[in-house]
């Protein structure tokens, strides 16, 4: 099977207004469509969930009443966005199902400890396509948590084992310190000067290297190709050689 994340970089436009692109959606919608069979999908936050998470400190937890009306914000605001996500793939008749990671996730102290994974489970042998997101959650330790779609997409990883865990952003690959796009990563996070914003809730591109390389380990092929180049994620899902950087283990 297929498991692919959908980044918010490539979904939506950074900024602190939550915005679609559309066309990308759309064209990504119509990309996945062939592959519908056997596929499970993850989507972020983008400018639907970081802005208003940053803003509210829900990463490292509640902080009274402003924090629980962000919490219920940030939770709204990323349902708006899956709504979005599944209107798409139904659009390019993909039979897309949500399943909210919320009542599904255990966080302490602001890791994803547990997902349960059998609504993916049995949606997939029902023929849907799941599609799960980064969310905020209850945390054990500090109240409330970001639950990242890149950590969802390693527990998924583990329990379906999916041939390709593929994640699609706004970069054609991970760039090497050349300027380059790397072709190949291997074992270890690159000592990278990594151009992340000054704060990200979920880590940004270091953390997401880090749970590509959990999943390599685990024993899935794992990439990192552009969402805003048309053809791209389709090319990967039909076998072809694009610009992209694979994250291998071996
Ligand atoms: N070495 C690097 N190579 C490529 N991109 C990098 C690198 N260092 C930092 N980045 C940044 O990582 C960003 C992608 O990570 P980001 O977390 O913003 O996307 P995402 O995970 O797709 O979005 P979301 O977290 O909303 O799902 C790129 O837009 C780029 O600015
Ligand atoms: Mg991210």
């Amino acid at each position: 099977m297929n498991l692919i994340k959908l980044g918010g970089s490539a979904l939506t436009i950074k900024g602190s207004l939550p915005r679609v692109r559309r066309k990308v959606l759309e064209a990504l919608a119509a990309e996945l469509s062939p592959f519908q069979g056997d596929l499970c999908l993850v989507h972020g936050g983008g400018s639907f969930g970081h802005p208003l998470a940053l803003a509210y400190g829900l990463h490292r937890g509640l902080r009274g009443d402003d924090g629980l009306m962000g919490f219920a914000e940030v939770q709204r605001r990323m349902r708006d966005l899956n709504g979005q996500v599944l209107d798409a793939l139904h659009a390019s008749g993909v039979p897309a199902v949500s399943v909210p990671p919320a009542p599904l996730v255990r966080m302490r102290g602001g890791e994803l400890e547990s997902l349960s994974v059998d609504p993916f489970r049995e949606a997939l042998e029902a023929g849907l396509v799941p599609v799960t997101f980064g969310d905020v959650a209850l945390d054990a330790v500090q109240g409330a948590a970001i639950c990242s779609g890149d950590d969802l997409m390693v527990h998924l990883a583990r329990a379906l084992r999916p041939n390709l865990a593929l994640f699609v952003a706004d970069v054609e690959g991970i760039v090497g310190p050349g300027g380059d796009v790397l072709e190949v990563i291997r074992r270890e996070v690159p000592d990278l000067a990594w151009r992340e914003p000054a704060e990200d809730v979920t880590g940004g591109m270091r953390a997401k290297v880090q749970c590509m390389l959990d999943i390599a380990r685990d024993g899935s092929r794992c990439l990192l190709v552009s969402g805003l180049v048309p053809g791209r994620v389709q090319a990967i899902l039909e076998g072809q050689r694009v610009p992209a950087t694979e994250v291998r283990w071996s």
